[in-house]
Parts: structure tokens; sequence; C-alpha cells
């Protein structure tokens, strides 16, 4: 946390990934993301639920523990709600600090659980799961009162003790304001570039989902690893079907003599 700290402080902007297993959380890490979220939208993007509020503890514990399975340099994050299972997932899913989505009203939340000595990123702006009082998937803060709700919400968590926050989907401008505003870093997603470091989900900014899934408007994608993986699959595919896979050299050796001896 000293790094993220030091970064801050620098204006060094903090780059963040989510990851759900142990490949993605390797090459993340590989590729020198500063943290790695377990991010529970894990349950959309790896488990094909319908949102955020079908995976459980015990889902979420294991992603936990394949991620930190591959993570030797980032900084690693998981969602909770509840200092008993914030414990858990420290002890047992092997992270390092937790997500919280929502504002004021898990400021208490936030400070137990920092007490407790367990790291918190906070996370305001739209929270996905509370998607459905915030009216869907919605932008926030657009107009100057719901700006000031997601300031107000910033600055309670701040006092709260978080270390840093996510802010997503709020006007450029307006998260840039509060960013200058706070004391600790932000981490936007589909909050501009005036935050203290980014966040994508690695799914979609890889391309590594099937076609006919729509990625929101802020999400660059900087690959199409699904279309690769297609390919490389229908290879495969073709070559066992024409018998060219496996070729000699993806066999095991014998002696001739040893052959002959069974074959006799
Ligand atoms: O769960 C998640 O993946 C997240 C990111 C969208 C920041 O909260």
């Amino acid at each position: 946390m000293g790094v993220l700290r030091s970064m801050y402080k620098k204006n060094d902007p903090i780059a963040m990934m989510t990851a759900h297993d142990f490949p993605s959380a390797h090459v993340a890490d590989a590729a020198g993301m500063d943290m790695i979220l377990v991010g529970d939208s894990l349950a959309m993007v790896a488990l094909g639920m319908q949102d955020t509020n079908e995976v459980t503890v015990d889902d979420m514990l294991l992603h936990c523990k394949s991620v930190a399975r591959a993570t030797k340099a980032a900084f690693t994050i998981s969602p909770e709600q509840a200092l008993a299972t914030a414990i858990r997932f420290v002890k047992e899913g092997r992270v390092q600090g937790i997500k919280l989505e929502g504002g004021k009203e898990m400021a208490p939340t936030i400070k137990k659980i920092v007490e407790a000595g367990i790291p918190v990123l906070a996370h305001v702006g739209l929270t996905p799961q509370r998607q459905n009082a915030l009216g869907g998937f919605r932008v926030q803060g657009k107009t100057s009162k719901g700006a000031m709700r997601v300031l107000e919400d910033a600055l309670a968590v701040q006092e709260a003790g978080c270390f840093a926050m996510v802010i997503e989907a709020v006007p450029a401008e307006i998260a840039s304001v509060i960013t200058q505003r706070l004391s600790v870093p932000t981490i936007g997603i589909g909050a501009g570039n005036g935050c203290s470091g980014q966040v994508l989900v690695q799914v979609d900014m890889s391309g590594y989902f099937p076609p006919g899934r729509t990625i929101p408007k802020f999400v660059k994608q900087y690959g199409n690893v699904w279309r690769e993986s297609l390919q490389a699959i229908e290879s495969y595919r073709e070559e066992v079907k024409s018998r060219q896979y496996p070729a000699p050299e993806h066999t095991y050796p014998i002696a001739q003599e040893e052959l002959d001896a069974f074959i006799r």
C-alpha cells in the first residue's frame, strides 16, 4: 500500500485491472498492474450470472485463492461488505484489501473494517450491486445535485479511512474536481482522465467475451482474445478431424527393440 501512496504523491497514474482466476491474474501481474481486483463482476463475465448479487462468498473465495496464487507484485483486492467476511477474504482468500461499494451509508462499515486493520478500497458513483436502486446502470453525478451527492459520498468514505476509492460512471469533469478535493487516490472507471488511476474489467478490455455482449461506452477494447481463442480451437478441431494432430513431434519415443518385443 505504501507503493500506491507514493505513486499518488508523485502523481504517477495507478493501473488496476480485474482478474478472476489463475491465468487472468498471472497475465495482469506480468503486465505490471499495480492493483488487481477480484471484482464481483466475475459473476457476469466468468460465471455467466445475471448480476453481481448472485455470486456467493464461497464462489468469491475460490476465485480469490486462485488469483492470489498468481500474483507476485500487484496489490490484490476483493469485494466485501461485512467485517467477518472481510477477515475471511484476507485470511483464506489471501487478498491484501477489500473493496466496498457505497457512499455515506457505508462509511460506518468502512470505519469498522479499517479499524480491524483491513485496507478498504471504497467505490462511489455507480455502484453495480445497487443498480436496481439506482435505476439500472446509469451515469451518476450528471446534475449539480447529483455531483454533490457523489462528492459527499467520496468525502464520507475518505473520512471513514479508505485508502483509495473507485469512482464509476461519473462525468470526467466531476470526477476530476472530486479527485482534487480528496487526499486519497481515485481509481476511475468511466470517469475520465482526471482520476489518480484507472481500472477496467479484463474480459472487456481484452475482448475475451462472446459476440453479442455489449460493453460499456467507456471501455477501450485493446484486443480480441475471444477471436484468437476461437481460431486456435477451430484449428485444433480441424487437425484432429484430419488426423494432422498429433504429429510425431507430439508423441513419446520408444526404442525399436522394446516395440518389437511388445508386438511379438
Ligand atoms: O467488480 C468489479 O469488477 C468492479 C469494477 C467494475 C471496478 O467493481
